[in-house]
């Protein structure tokens, strides 16, 4: 089969499509004629070398895929050949197939199409795992959505709408800030222009999901509301900052980093199995909508990744296989 590589570290242009063994399906996995994959920036920093993939894991960039399911590995209940399915994958979606684990798959919903669902599974199983299971989201509180337009931001505003949030997000244009609102957003701040401390008073945010890490630790700190839940899952600004534990005292706040890809393979299934039961349905009767702002062909994944590193996209980028 066909896959994209990185034989070397480096800019968009360490990207190689080459022909590589095809993948067979072990126990409790399902072989898929991948349809599309969905970049996401992680991508990016495999391709530069900051952020090796896991033990076990593929070494061929790419986080989720939709597809075709065409072989079943031994012990597989539940899914047959040819079932159209999308999957959170720990690498290798840039690829013509790949081998998930059962677990890791979901049906493509009802209304949406085999190469949109590729915008799926990163996204809603990081803005579920973090906002409702990590930060234990309520109705009624505010969400504070960093980066809102990103792949990330556009699911997290829809899903903290369906979730009965105040969302605010930040977003560094006036185009950007507008596609926030549109998808529901209550308060857009333009983060080169305004200060989301100052746009967030009196009350703050309840939950913050922050990708920008060190540069904003001590103003999400002071935008965190009383008994406000920090959750760290994107370290754009780098990873050391200095904590003023006296604010968290007074706040009662807390403070927290996950990554979706480095957990156990039986706690990503339960994300998927949670995914399933509470975002599948909000995306089946139109509530929520994967976001695409282009697909390109998988050969072109070195362009691909220029548009995301240009940060002009709103929502996600695709391949397709
Ligand atoms: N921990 C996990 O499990 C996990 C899983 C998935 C994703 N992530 C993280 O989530 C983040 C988003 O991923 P993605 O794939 O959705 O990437 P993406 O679409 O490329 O989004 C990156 C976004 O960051 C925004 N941004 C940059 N600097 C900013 C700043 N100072 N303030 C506010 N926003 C800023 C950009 O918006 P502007 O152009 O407006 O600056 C852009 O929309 C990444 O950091 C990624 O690593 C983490």
């Amino acid at each position: 089969m066909q896959a994209i590589t990185i034989p070397q570290y480096g800019g968009p242009e360490a990207l190689v499509r080459a022909e590589v063994p095809d993948p067979i399906p072990g126990h409790g996995e399902v072989l898929i004629d991948v349809a599309a994959a969905g970049l996401n920036r992680a991508d990016v920093a495999q391709r530069q070398g900051k952020y090796p993939p896991p033990p076990g894991a593929s070494l061929y960039p790419g986080l989720e895929i939709s597809g075709r399911v065409s072989a079943l590995g031994p012990g597989v209940a539940g899914w047959s050949v040819g079932d159209e399915v999308c999957a959170l994958v720990t690498g290798g979606g840039y690829a013509e197939k790949i081998a998930v684990p059962a677990g890791q798959l979901l049906p493509v919903p009802q209304g949406i199409s085999l190469t949109e669902a590729a915008a799926l599974p990163e996204a809603t199983c990081t803005v579920w795992s973090n906002v409702a299971q990590v930060a234990h989201f309520q109705a009624g509180e505010t969400l504070l959505v960093h980066g809102g337009s990103s792949g990330i931001g556009t699911m997290a505003i829809q899903l903290g709408k369906a979730m009965g949030a105040r969302v605010a997000v930040t977003a560094g244009s006036a185009r950007k800030l507008q596609a926030c609102r549109e998808l529901g957003a209550d308060l857009a701040i333009n983060y080169r222009e305004q200060d989301f401390v100052q746009e967030l008073k009196p009350q703050g945010a309840d939950v913050i999901l922050d990708v920008i890490g060190a540069q904003y630790l001590a103003r999400n700190v002071d935008a965190l509301a009383v008994n406000g839940r920090l959750v760290i899952i994107g370290l754009q600004s780098g990873g050391q900052a200095e904590l003023n534990l006296g604010k968290l005292l007074v706040k009662r706040a807390t403070v927290v980093g996950t990554t979706l890809r480095a957990r156990p393979l039986a706690e990503r299934e339960a994300v998927v199995a949670a995914v399933r039961e509470h975002v599948w349905p909000l995306l089946e009767n139109n509530r929520v909508r994967p976001v695409v702002d282009r697909v390109f062909p998988l050969k072109d994944a070195a362009e691909a990744h220029r548009l995301m590193e240009s940060s002009e996209h709103i929502g996600k980028i695709l391949l397709q296989a």
